[in-house]
């Protein structure tokens, strides 16, 4: 595989170069993400001694525009209460906790332990939250000593808090995962904690168990109305297997969380995008996504060298009335653009029954972008070893879909190749919408109409995609405008 630059590391194959991935080791969920003095915290899942998940610390990152990232020492280690699963962080600004002072208001961490012994053991209550605080923008941090802050003795899984501030009541909210339903605590101080309310058992889907959620209010544009939205992370049972996210679209009062929704939504259908939540204190009007892009079915087992895991693109979230309702759009940040070079659009127009290839250096590393009123064709992206990764568009069932049987690497984990990953798109406009696409490297992200619907997978091609063939399957010429493969960037 070509190598970017001989800049070390970061230009193993596989290395994501303008996503995020630790420097070595084993990285799962985004935890802790937090804004603060100008400063973006990424937090993560991290096993600091292993290509394979295991005892779990915070692994710690920080960055000014959400794309070039520095590597900081690690954040919290495992201690005798347990590891340290996932959760998230805030800006105490008012000092509630008393960890800081008015001038200097801490930072707090709020996580899941986990008693790997009690657990073996065949006991239950093996999770609890704890809570930690840092007064130096995220460089060192110190542990509540009355931690755990809360604790079920009848739990199995209770994890990943999510932390916010409730401005109406002036009070913390905290949504928790507690094996097929959330819970809704609220706080004063961070410290002590109120059970509110429950949601969940007989609503979305329960193919597994649920995870990492967060609650998210969100303006709708050009009106003073609000509509919150719960993220539930699930595993297994996502549509095209293993773990995804889904979403539900609702009410939150300051204790109950309520929603009409009867059908199962996701934010991303493919398989490689879990565990994702916002950023904390972000600047106004700004919800910001990272997802871990990968899936449980075969974390452990992609074909990377010295390290595994990346995330995402950070994805600006938004609620659009979409038909009689809403649908959560995700789209990457504006940012994105300016790592983008070489985009010359043009109209590309192909004829019934036929396609055109077109052969690129860059496709490894590219975003690819144009709109189109047609429903019917084929993007492949193919390499000089016959592999090839195939997107396909069709009105036949209403449906976009991801096939990388024949992608490249993909006998590592039988799950991997074996389904052609669907998504309905009932919702896409029959105007002219927008195709943009990153590759990056082992990953891709398909965004259909801005965010409307989108997909993420991580492919291994054997060698690098270098041409791209465009495939009429309709009965009308088909038509792309402002058709266009820039170079993207590297960050590292
Ligand atoms: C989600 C998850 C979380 C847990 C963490 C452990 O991927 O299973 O529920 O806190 O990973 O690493």
């Amino acid at each position: 595989m070509a190598q970017k630059s001989n800049k070390e590391p970061y230009t193993e194959p596989y290395r994501p170069q303008f996503h995020f991935s630790p420097e070595k080791m084993w990285m799962n969920d985004p935890n802790g993400m937090v804004y603060n003095k100008g400063v973006y915290h990424l937090f993560y899942q991290y096993h600091p001694n292993s290509m394979i998940w295991g005892p779990m610390h915070w692994g710690h990152a920080t960055s000014k525009d959400l794309l070039n990232w520095q590597h900081k020492p690690i954040a919290l280690y495992p201690d005798e209460h347990g590891l340290i699963f996932s959760g998230s962080a805030v800006l105490d600004k008012q000092n509630s906790s008393g960890f800081g002072t008015d001038d200097n208001p801490p930072l707090v961490a709020i996580f899941t332990y986990h008693d790997a012994k009690i657990k073996a053991a065949g006991g239950t209550g093996f999770e609890t939250q704890g809570i930690a605080y840092s007064l130096d923008n995220g460089d060192s941090w110190t542990k509540y000593n009355g931690n755990p802050v809360i604790a079920d003795e009848n739990s199995i899984d209770f994890r990943d808090p999510k932390v916010f501030w409730y401005e109406p009541d002036q009070k913390w909210i905290m949504s928790l995962v507690a094996g097929n339903h959330a819970q809704f605590y609220g706080s004063k101080n961070l410290k002590d904690w109120d059970l509110l309310s429950e949601f969940g058992k007989d609503k979305g889907a329960h193919g597994g168990v649920w995870e990492c959620p967060d609650l998210i209010p969100f303006k709708i544009e050009d009106t003073n109305k609000e509509k919150w939205v719960l993220f539930i992370s699930i595993n297994p049972g996502a549509p095209n297997g293993g773990s995804g996210t889904q979403y539900f679209i609702g009410d939150f009062d300051g204790k109950t969380f309520t929603t009409d929704q009867t059908e199962d939504r996701w934010i991303d259908w493919g398989t490689d995008n879990y565990a994702g939540v916002t950023f904390s204190n972000a600047l106004e009007d700004e919800t910001i996504f990272l997802g871990w892009m990968s899936n449980w079915q075969y974390a452990n087992e992609t074909p990377t060298s010295t390290w595994r895991g990346a995330m995402t693109l950070p994805r600006k979230l938004t609620l659009e009335p979409v038909g009689k309702g809403y649908a959560l759009f995700n789209y990457p940040i504006e940012k994105v653009d300016d790592l983008i070079s070489g985009a010359s659009p043009k109209r590309l127009n192909i004829a019934i029954g036929d396609e055109q290839s077109i052969s690129t250096d860059s496709l490894m590393q590219s975003e690819i972008r144009f709109a189109t009123s047609s429903k019917d064709f084929q993007l492949k992206f193919g390499n000089e070893a016959d592999e090839e990764l195939v997107l396909t568009m069709k009105t036949d069932g209403n449906e976009f879909t991801l096939d990388r049987s024949r992608s490249g690497k993909t006998d590592f984990q039988e799950d991997f190749g074996t389904n052609i990953q669907q998504m309905p798109i009932p919702d896409l406009p029959d105007r002219e919408y927008e195709v943009r696409i990153f590759m990056d490297r082992s990953s891709i992200e398909i965004f259909l109409n801005k965010g409307h619907y989108a997909m993420t997978a991580q492919v291994f091609p054997n060698e690098d995609y270098n041409v791209l063939k465009i495939v009429n399957t309709s009965e009308k010429v088909l038509e792309f405008t402002g058709f266009s493969i820039g170079a993207v960037k590297g960050v590292w």
